[in-house]
């Protein structure tokens, strides 16, 4: 087996940073040594297979995004990134492991459902990946095949209280489902908008003849959110669930998660990074040249871009500092403007949704330190230990520790990411939703189980590198 030493860095956990060198023994972590440490009374960095230098960098565990949808179909397409594109980037963007959603459609059996998103993964993935399941049509056989899947290494599941006619559950659905995770353990997950009443509003919108991809925003008030999340939350309390809202944007959302969360109750909550900079002034009202006023279907994504009026970006930054959010995900689900988003010009509700930001999150997040609103820990936090313990992965994953997987990234403070399409983004995408973003930061080094993929901007793994993750139970719960 070979061994690699990372030396001269600084490594960067949720807690702290000290100068380190990690010595890596093929997969995983051997050591944490000081600075130019000897072992065993031989000098390290003479003996190992390869020597990675670190110095003047961040030595921090590999991202894990917990959130994404590769090739999910949807709004009568397919989220354009296969597992073996979106891994890649995500790859390229210092993320080394990756929780999809395995998808049970109407009609289905979970099962089927999930052995289809085995097969959609197995052998093309860059990094680990690892699942949540979809349950998109609870009844007494899904349930029931609910309450076996942590057998199978999946212990948390996503449910919709939007999308009528598509992934919806109403709320005797939601609260049987919510019986199953209370007496597993698994975690629900929850889209928290009202559907129905957004249904209503966007024909509505619609029939007046405001089509444009901006009345997505208004249709999708958050007022909606504010009331979804509540009746999750209450839901929740009555039935014991352990829940995680995903993709917050409304700060009025994080306000009823705080309210629960101060109450005691198991209740926890992830936001994005196009919630943090993207609005519904700056993108979802956008006009461009080459799109007029449908160029905001770029940014059409659910829940919606907020007001920046309204302040929602600074709340949710807020959040991040005071914990009662705890995670970054991406809800990584890109679609071309070309013959994907085109499907909703003249009419905002058939835009696909979804937004593709996989090879960013980390990049994104670092900028958030450069300009003061998180620490250097935080930002490792919120983007690779939070997610490991959140959903049962941490001390594998999320850590730098002996017996930890080698999935470690060194990361440039003096160096610069200017994203962009033009920039030759690796997302399967014909545009970028970040295009123009300037980060003063850069991956440099990204090592998969002790194997460098990502050297520079050069790639260096292969498609097939990345294993399924069996998870256990959040480690979040007593
Ligand atoms: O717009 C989004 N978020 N698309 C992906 C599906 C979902 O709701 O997470
Ligand atoms: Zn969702
Ligand atoms: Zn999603
Ligand atoms: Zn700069």
């Amino acid at each position: 087996m070979s061994t690699t030493l990372i030396t001269g860095g600084t490594v960067v956990s949720a807690t702290g940073r000290a100068a380190a060198d990690v010595l890596i023994d093929g997969e995983t972590i051997r050591a944490v040594l000081e600075p130019g440490s000897h072992l065993l009374g031989t000098d390290v960095a003479a003996s190992v297979d390869r020597v990675v230098d670190a110095t003047g960098k961040y030595v921090i565990p590999g991202g894990i995004d917990a959130h994404t949808h590769m090739q999910l179909p949807f709004g009568g397409t397919e989220a354009s990134d296969t597992f073996e594109t979106g891994t890649r980037a995500a790859a390229h963007g210092g993320t080394t492991s990756i929780i999809d959603f395995a998808v049970q459609t109407y009609g289905q059996r979970i099962e089927d459902g999930l052995a289809a998103w085995h097969e959609k993964a197995a052998g093309n993935c860059a990094i680990d990946y690892a699942f949540h399941q979809i349950v998109g049509d609870v009844n007494e056989a899904s349930l029931a095949t609910l309450r076996k899947l942590p057998d199978e290494g999946i212990t948390s599941f996503k449910m919709f209280m939007a999308y009528p006619g598509v992934f919806y559950s109403d709320d005797a659905q939601i609260l049987k489902a919510m019986q199953v995770s209370r007496d597993t353990g698994m975690l629900t997950m929850m889209h928290a908008e009202n559907g129905p009443a957004i249904d209503v509003l966007a024909q509505q919108l619609v029939d007046a003849g405001n089509t444009d991809p901006y009345y997505h925003g208004i249709a999708r008030a958050w007022e909606m959110e504010e009331e979804a999340t509540h009746r999750a939350i209450m839901l929740a309390k009555l039935t014991g669930a352990p829940l995680y809202v995903v993709h917050v944007s409304a700060k009025q959302a994080v306000e009823q998660l705080a309210w629960a969360r101060d109450k005691g109750q198991n209740v926890f909550g992830e936001t994005c990074p196009q919630y943090l900079y993207l609005s519904l002034e700056d993108q979802l009202g956008a006009s461009g040249p080459e799109w007029g006023s449908f160029e905001g279907a770029k940014w059409v994504c659910s829940t919606p871009l907020r007001s920046r009026a309204e302040g929602h970006q600074h709340s949710m930054w807020q959040a991040l500092r005071t914990n009662d959010l705890q995670m970054v995900s991406t809800d990584h689900c890109p679609f071309c403007m070309k013959d994907q988003k085109e499907l909703g010009l003249g009419d905002f509700r058939k835009i696909p949704n979804g937004i593709g930001s996989i090879e960013h999150r980390m990049d994104l997040m670092y900028q958030g330190v450069v300009t003061g609103e998180i620490t250097l820990e935080r930002w490792v936090e919120l983007t690779s230990t939070t997610p490991a313990r959140m959903f049962g992965l941490y001390g594998r994953k999320g850590v730098i520790q002996p017996g930890a997987d080698a999935d470690i990234v060194v990361y440039d403070p003096n160096g610069h990411t200017s994203i962009g399409l033009g920039k030759t983004h690796h997302m399967n995408m014909d545009y970028s939703a970040w295009e123009g973003y300037e980060i003063d930061g850069k991956v440099d080094t990204v090592l998969s189980r002790g194997k460098v993929i990502v050297d520079g901007d050069e790639y260096l793994g292969a498609k097939g590198d990345g294993r399924f993750l069996k998870r256990g139970l959040s480690q979040y719960l007593i």
